[in-house]
Order: C-alpha cells, then sequence, then structure tokens
C-alpha cells in the first residue's frame, strides 16, 4: 500500500490564510455530482461503511452514502452504514467478521486503531472483498486499495496556522481529541504542532476522550481550571470544538482563550455565529461517505484500474479536502455548500459576521495605587485589550484625594472620563444631575436583566437614581475597628471592646503600656470624621440621622452633640500618634501597617493597603477586625453598620465599549480574582468564591448582617455636604470647635446646601 510512503500529497485544496482571517476555500468540483454518470450496480452487489462514533459528523457520512446508493439505484440493504457508539475497535472488528461471513462486495472503514484493525481488513481481502479506507488512514502497507478523506497533516497544519495567526504573543494552547491510535489523529496533531513551532505558542499534551463527548467535556474543563489563563485550544475530533467552546463560556474565557477545531457541524458552525469558535477545518465527510460506495461500486463492476482512473485516485489516495471557515468565511462556505446541493442542518440567517471593528480609546479613571490591586487592574485591562484589539483602555491611577480634585476639575470643563471612580450616592446623584454621567441602565436590563441581576441589589442600589442606573459597584463592605492583635496581648487586653466605655478604657491602657492606641490621618479629614459620624450613627440610630438628612430633623439634634462630646472624650485621651493631624489617609495605613498603633478605624480596604504601605509591605501579622462599640443610650442597634464601597460611575461620553469592559471587570470570575487578593469584597453571585481572608469574610458577614446600612456621611449627601461635615468635625480634632459648634456648622451648611 503506497499511502504513507508518498506523503507528497496532490493537495486538491490548498489552505491558505491570510492575515487574520484564513480564507475560506470553497468546496471543490470534486462534488459528488462532478463524477462520472452512475454506474449499475450489480445484483448481489453490497456495500458497509463502517464509522467510528455516533456523532452529527458521521450522520452526515451516512448521508453521502444514501445519496450515492440512490444514485446508483441500489437499495437500502445494498448500501449498509454503521457506527459504534463511541471509540470501539472490538465493535468495529466485530462488525466487519459479520459482513465477511455474508460476503458482501466491499467494505470502507474508519479504523479507530489501524493496527489492530488490520488483520480482519486482510481477512475480507482475502475473502475477495473490496476493501477500502475513509476519514481515518490505514496502515503502512495496508490491504485497503484507496483512502478517501482529508489529509490529515496539512489540515492539522492548516489549523496550527490559523491558532498562530490568532496569538501573535504566543501563549499555551490545550489539545482535545478523541484518539490516541487513530492515525487521523496523530497526524492532525503533528500538523498542528509543526505550524506552531517556533512562534511561542506551546502545546500542552493531548487529552484523550476516545471519542466520548462528555468526557470531552470534562477534560476541556479540568484543562482550562488547571491553566487558567490559556491562550488557545484545539479541538482535534468534530466534537472536541463544541466541548472546548460549553467549557470556555463557562469559565467567561470567550475571545480570551482562541478556539480553533475540526469539522463543521451544526454545534460548531454556531460557536462560529457565537464568537467563541474562531476558526473550524471543515471536512467533507458527505463527499466521504458518497465516494466511498461509489468507488466500491466502480472497483466491482469495472475493475480497480479503470475504477481509478475514473476517480482521479493519486497513489492510492482521495483527497476530499477540506474548508477553513471563520466567521468572516462562513457565509461563502454555507453558499458554496448550496451550490452544490450537500445538506446542512444550520444556515445563517440573521446572522451577519462582526465588522472590522472601529478603534475606540476608553479613559479610565481609578484609586488603586499600590500593588497587588494595582496589577490586577492593568492585567484585567490587557486581557481585555487582547481579546478586543480594537479597543484601548488608557488607566490613569490616582491618589484618593487628587482623583477627587482633578475629577472636579474635568467635570466642570464638561469632560468626565469614561470610567471612574465612584461611591455611589449623594455625590454620583450630583454628577449625574448635572448631565455628566451616562444613563447605563439599558445595558443592566439587556438579555433578560443578566448583569443587573448578578448584583447584591443593595450595593447595586448605590450607584442608581431615580430608577436610573448610572455606575455600578464592584466592591462593598463597611467600617469598623481594625486592631493589632499583638498589641493588644502586650497590654493584657484580651477581647476587644464592645462599648464605647471599654474602648476609652483599653486606649488608657494602652497608652499605659507605652502603645500609640488609634493610627489616624487626619489630613484627609474624612478619617477622623468617620468616628463621628459612626459615633452619630450608634448615638442617633436610622432614624435621627435620616431625619437631619432629609431636613425634617436638624443636625443640631442633641445625638449629634453627643457624638461631638463622645469623640472630645477620645481626643482628650490624646490617642492618636504624634503628628496625625498632618498625616494623610496613607500614612495613618502606614503607622498602622508597621505596628506603630495598635488600632485604626478604616473599611475594608485596610488590610491590603496597610500591607501595602508597612516598611516590610507585609503589615500587621496578626490582625483582627470588630465592630463599632455600642455606644450607652444610643437609639442605634450594634448591628447598624457605616460604610460603602467602590464602583464605577460611566462618563457621558463613554462608548459601548466602556461598559462593555466593566461588565467584564464586574463578572464572577473578576470579582473573584479581586477577592482573592483582599482588594476588595465581592458584589456579584459567584465573586465571594475567591474571599478566603478571615478579616474579609468578617466585614463581609457584618455588612450583610446590617438591618440598616449607611453610606458615608460624604458620599450619601451631596457633595457639598461631604466637605462640610468633614471640615466640621476637624475642628475637634484641632482642638478649635465645641461639640455644640461642629453640630451647628453642620446644620447651616445643610440648610444652605438643601435651601431649609
Ligand atoms: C474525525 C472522525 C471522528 C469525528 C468524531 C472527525 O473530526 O475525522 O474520525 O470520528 O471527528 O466526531
Amino acid at each position: 500500500m503506497k499511502i504513507l510512503k508518498h506523503l507528497i500529497y496532490v493537495i486538491l485544496i490548498t489552505v491558505l490564510l491570510v492575515s487574520c482571517a484564513p480564507a475560506t476555500t470553497a468546496p471543490e468540483a470534486t462534488a459528488p455530482e462532478a463524477t462520472a454518470p452512475p454506474v449499475e450496480a450489480p445484483k448481489e452487489f453490497t456495500v458497509v461503511v463502517i464509522g467510528k462514533s455516533v456523532h452529527p459528523y458521521w450522520s452526515n457520512v451516512e448521508k453521502g452514502v444514501i445519496a450515492a446508493a440512490e444514485d446508483l439505484g441500489l437499495g437500502a440493504d445494498q448500501a449498509i452504514f454503521f457506527v459504534p457508539q463511541q471509540e470501539d475497535v472490538a465493535a468495529q472488528i466485530e462488525t466487519m467478521e459479520t459482513y465477511i461471513a455474508q460476503g458482501v462486495t466491499g467494505i470502507a472503514i474508519a479504523p479507530s486503531d489501524p493496527n489492530a484493525l488490520e488483520p480482519v481488513m486482510k481477512k475480507a481481502a482475502d475473502a475477495g472483498i473490496i476493501v477500502t479506507t475513509l476519514d481515518t488512514p490505514p496502515v503502512e502497507g495496508s490491504v485497503s486499495q484507496e483512502y478517501i478523506g482529508t489529509n490529515n497533516y496539512s489540515a492539522g497544519k492548516a489549523a496550527g496556522e490559523a491558532m498562530v495567526q490568532l496569538l501573535p504573543e504566543g501563549g499555551t494552547v490545550g489539545i482535545g481529541r478523541g484518539s490516541d491510535t487513530a492515525l487521523n489523529a496523530l497526524q492532525r496533531t503533528d500538523g498542528f504542532l509543526e505550524a506552531i513551532q517556533g512562534t511561542g505558542i506551546e502545546a500542552l499534551e493531548p487529552v484523550n476522550d476516545q471519542e466520548d463527548a462528555a468526557r470531552a467535556l470534562e477534560l476541556a474543563n479540568s484543562v482550562l481550571s488547571a491553566n487558567p489563563d490559556l491562550a488557545g485550544a484545539f479541538g482535534v475530533y468534530a466534537y472536541n470544538g463544541p466541548a472546548w467552546a460549553t467549557a470556555i463560556k463557562e469559565a467567561g474565557r470567550v475571545g480570551l482563550t482562541r478556539l480553533v477545531c475540526f469539522d463543521a457541524t451544526t454545534d460548531i458552525i454556531n460557536g462560529i455565529k457565537e464568537g467563541v469558535i474562531d476558526a473550524t477545518v471543515a471536512q467533507r465527510e458527505f463527499d466521504m461517505g458518497y465516494k466511498s460506495v461509489q468507488l466500491i461500486n466502480l472497483i466491482a463492476t469495472k475493475g480497480a484500474d479503470a475504477a481509478m482512473s475514473e476517480m482521479a485516485v493519486v497513489d492510492g489516495i482521495i483527497d476530499t479536502g477540506v474548508d477553513i471557515i471563520t466567521p468572516a468565511t462562513l457565509k461563502d462556505y454555507e453558499a458554496a455548500l448550496d451550490a452544490k446541493g450537500i445538506p446542512h442542518e444550520w444556515d445563517t440567517k440573521g446572522w451577519e459576521p462582526p465588522s472590522e471593528a472601529a478603534p475606540v480609546t476608553v479613559e479610565w479613571w481609578h484609586i488603586t495605587t499600590q500593588d497587588p490591586g494595582k496589577a490586577l487592574w492593568q492585567t484585567m485591562v490587557d486581557e481585555y485589550m487582547a481579546a478586543h484589539p480594537n479597543v484601548k483602555i488608557n488607566i490613569t491611577v490616582l491618589e484618593n484625594e487628587a482623583f477627587k480634585t482633578k475629577l472636579t476639575t474635568v467635570m466642570q470643563g464638561g469632560t468626565p472620563p469614561d470610567i471612574f471612580q465612584s461611591w455611589g450616592g449623594g455625590v454620583m446623584n450630583d454628577q449625574a444631575n448635572a448631565g455628566m454621567l451616562q444613563d447605563i441602565t439599558s445595558y443592566l436590563d439587556a438579555d433578560g436583566s443578566a448583569w443587573r441581576n448578578s448584583f447584591a441589589p443593595g450595593a447595586l442600589a448605590v450607584y442608581a437614581l431615580e430608577g436610573k442606573n448610572y455606575g455600578v459597584p464592584w466592591d462593598m463592605g463597611m467600617v469598623g475597628w481594625w486592631y493589632n492583635k499583638d498589641l493588644f496581648t502586650q497590654a493584657n487586653i484580651t477581647q476587644p471592646p464592645t462599648t464605647w466605655t471599654e474602648l476609652l478604657d483599653d486606649v488608657k491602657t494602652l497608652k499605659a503600656a507605652g502603645i500609640t492606641p488609634i493610627a489616624l490621618g487626619e489630613k484627609d479629614s474624612w478619617t477622623g470624621m468617620h468616628i463621628w459620624s459612626y459615633l452619630a450613627t450608634r448615638l442617633c440610630g436610622k432614624d435621627g440621622f435620616l431625619a437631619a438628612a432629609n431636613r425634617t430633623g436638624a443636625f443640631t439634634d442633641p445625638c449629634f452633640v453627643e457624638a461631638g462630646t463622645k469623640l472630645q472624650e477620645l481626643i482628650a485621651l490624646e490617642p492618636f500618634q504624634p503628628g496625625f493631624l498632618g498625616a494623610s489617609h496613607d500614612e495613618m495605613q502606614g503607622t498602622f501597617g508597621n505596628g506603630k498603633a495598635a488600632m485604626e478605624l478604616s473599611g475594608q480596604w485596610a488590610p491590603s493597603v496597610e500591607s501595602a504601605q508597612a516598611a516590610d509591605k507585609v503589615g500587621v501579622a496578626n490582625l483582627g477586625f470588630f465592630s463599632f462599640p455600642a455606644v450607652e443610650g444610643g437609639a442605634g442597634a450594634l448591628t447598624d453598620a457605616m460604610g460603602g464601597g467602590n464602583g464605577f460611575a460611566i462618563g457621558k461620553n463613554a462608548p459601548p465599549e466602556a461598559v462593555d469592559f466593566v461588565k467584564y471587570l464586574t463578572a464572577p470570575e473578576q470579582q473573584s480574582r479581586v477577592a482573592a487578593i483582599a482588594a476588595g469584597i465581592p458584589v456579584v453571585k459567584g465573586g465571594e468564591a475567591g474571599l478566603t481572608d478571615p478579616n474579609m469574610i468578617l466585614v463581609q458577614q457584618g455588612f450583610a448582617a446590617a438591618d440598616y446600612f449607611q453610606l458615608y456621611y460624604d458620599q450619601y449627601m451631596p457633595s457639598a455636604m461631604g466637605s462640610i461635615i468633614n471640615d466640621a468635625v476637624a475642628g475637634l480634632f484641632a482642638g478649635t470647635s465645641t461639640p455644640e459648634q461642629v453640630a451647628q456648622a453642620i446644620e447651616d451648611g445643610a440648610k444652605q446646601v438643601f435651601g431649609k
């Protein structure tokens, strides 16, 4: 047998890959109807075609068998088609034996293991049966007279070349295939590996499912979870592509893990239409079935030589050819099939290939100035841009205070960034009312509100005004006391305080032990304001605060004055580190992170910032968290929580790509990555999977348990109120105002801002 000796095929179809979009080569004029006119088969003529597994691919082969039988005027019992459930060499041998015993005219087989099948193929040939192969070649020197199918090596190479186009930067690629013995699987793999050699693409060891589609999916999932950044996947057999496609979709990696596969079954075409499959090498399996019957018939009626020349057999091979299909060429492929009258169950009605997207630039301002959070945002941008080559995202990283200043300036100029840090609430409402934000409600409600429903409703609500959404959260937490357990132990404090009095006692104890009790960064006056507003939350309760904020009550109500008095008691103990009035928020985190103070009042960002600010980049080894203590006689509950989260608002002129990117950022997989580095507390279902830090879990449970959750005062109220409150409370720390004056200043400000 000449097949493998003559590796230089006359390639009927040359597969050309041009730039990013491999070109389609339409099915050739070797179509069934273009071949010789039907020859009438002898009465006793019976041909058997044996395939490899139950699959639409093999149904297409069967369609070819049936079409040939019809054209040749054969009865249904004269053209028999058989496939085992999945790769099953024993079943193929057994079927051969059955038909040898029946003395059929010819058998065309796709040998799942050519070595194992050869003896029984020889037995058939010795019994005078015409033996040919299709789809997967036989061993070298086989009794098979012809192989009708794909040149698998060059087709595999075409798949590899498509992958090279898709991954110009290289990366790791998984390979899923249905056999470790069938030559078509092995040759495709070899061709693929040849094409990627020296390109920066590395292939993992192929995984074998033995033509079991369910197993193929399991394997694809496990390869992806072991290689979460997998750059590409190659599906060697017809169901491998769809298996990868499902795994890629489930992992949220559409466009990130590029997918090249084989064949053009309905699943695969759907994958191309959806954009999860980037290219496929379509075999011509209908022709394989048709020509197998036709060839055996010709040999039987006219003899081998005449048959070979009539069917243009070259070196014992009829290369049925392939078509490379990409989104750009799918419609042409369909038209070519239709022109040849080859049936297909799918169609492209109502589908259009994605047009070459125009370049878009997105400006993103965030305030995550420290690693690992800063690096993670950058990684996500890189990943998104790789998957969306037309989108360029420019990141501007700003320190919290600088961000607020710069944002105010650009807002005044009417040019907000496309995506920017937001805490939602009143400040965001002001921006929306000023026409600076984009209403993204329709994005959240698309696809049955899929994006909206992914969020914890309470967290999303912070970014809505009068039923319209202007941004989304990516983190939500609460403020509380972070403490250094080792310093507490050093001062013989065995458990954190649960009342304000206990807290003051602990401050005294710590001081007596020579330990600075509290770190503060009063240069950024909101840090100290949090202590006052938490006291107000405990003392005034929900109703008291909302009455003042909604102007049915007043900020001069006794509970607000009392908050100032309680804070003054604390300040009088001189609990803060030296220089706290001039220290920034980050310096406060550094003091705490360096173990130079026992406590700080801060939110969920504290663990990551204190470690980033610490000299050793590790921070407090034994970190603890406790809720703001109860204040004796207060109207609020111990479970009432104050805090907020972080989100992104969308600027008025942002392109749709900006919203799409934010959607990507808030997908459960990305949220999980944020949680895993303790850079934030997830707000979408599934994101909490990454939350392992025990303190972060405490914070998450804290805000989840709160019946009354109060957004930070300075973000809840209109922006003008924020600075009024911050400045007023700063007077207490500086020792320049009394509690009454603080309350009065806030009330005066409120009258001005609200006009009542
Ligand atoms: C292969 C066949 C295989 C089928 C499985 C095709 O790509 O050519 O050998 O049986 O996939 O679905």
